[in-house]
């Protein structure tokens, strides 16, 4: 888990700033080298700092994760709730054309979840057109390889 709400000092919650988490599903941690021809060059740890930085100079914070495992993102969206933060941006990878679970999750709480995908998954194979985020998610960014995921946040900033 790569937790981007502590300053590089002390180690310190920046409390006071307003949280977005980015939750990543599975397989993401391969992104850069896991079909590069359909998810891009960008690591993980790339769009994490990008985004980080983003935030940061909007007065915010990112609380980046990614886990192979259904049942992590769905204590994460509780966690989400549970801290009050301002917006999940969410990447539920293969999970998102599968998973009621996650469905339900988003549906339990109030924090506004955006669904982010690098690839646009409409235009690929047709087990990949359901997604149970969708059902919930307040917006869906698509198809901009990793700019998805700061397209994304410039929205959720918004709120
Ligand atoms: C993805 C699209 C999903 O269909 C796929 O299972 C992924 C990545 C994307 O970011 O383009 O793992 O969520």
């Amino acid at each position: 888990m790569c937790n981007r709400c502590f300053d590089n000092i002390g180690g310190r919650i920046l409390a006071d700033q307003p949280t977005i988490f980015v939750l990543n599903g599975p397989n993401l941690n391969l992104l850069g080298t896991r079909e590069p021809e359909i998810y891009g060059i960008d690591t993980l740890d790339d769009i994490a700092g990008r985004l980080d930085d983003h935030a940061r100079a909007a007065g915010a914070c990112i609380d980046f994760r990614q886990s192979n495992h259904e049942g992590h993102l769905i204590d994460w969206l509780h966690e989400a709730q549970a801290v009050g933060a301002k917006a999940v941006l969410l990447n539920a990878a293969g999970f998102t054309h599968t998973s009621v679970a996650i469905l339900d999750a988003i549906k339990a709480i109030t924090v506004p979840v955006f669904e982010v995908h690098l690839s646009d998954p409409h235009k690929r194979e047709s087990f990949r057109h359901l997604s149970y985020v969708g059902m919930a998610a307040k917006a869906v960014f698509a198809g901009h390889g990793a700019k998805s995921y700061e397209l994304a946040l410039d929205v959720a900033l918004q709120l």
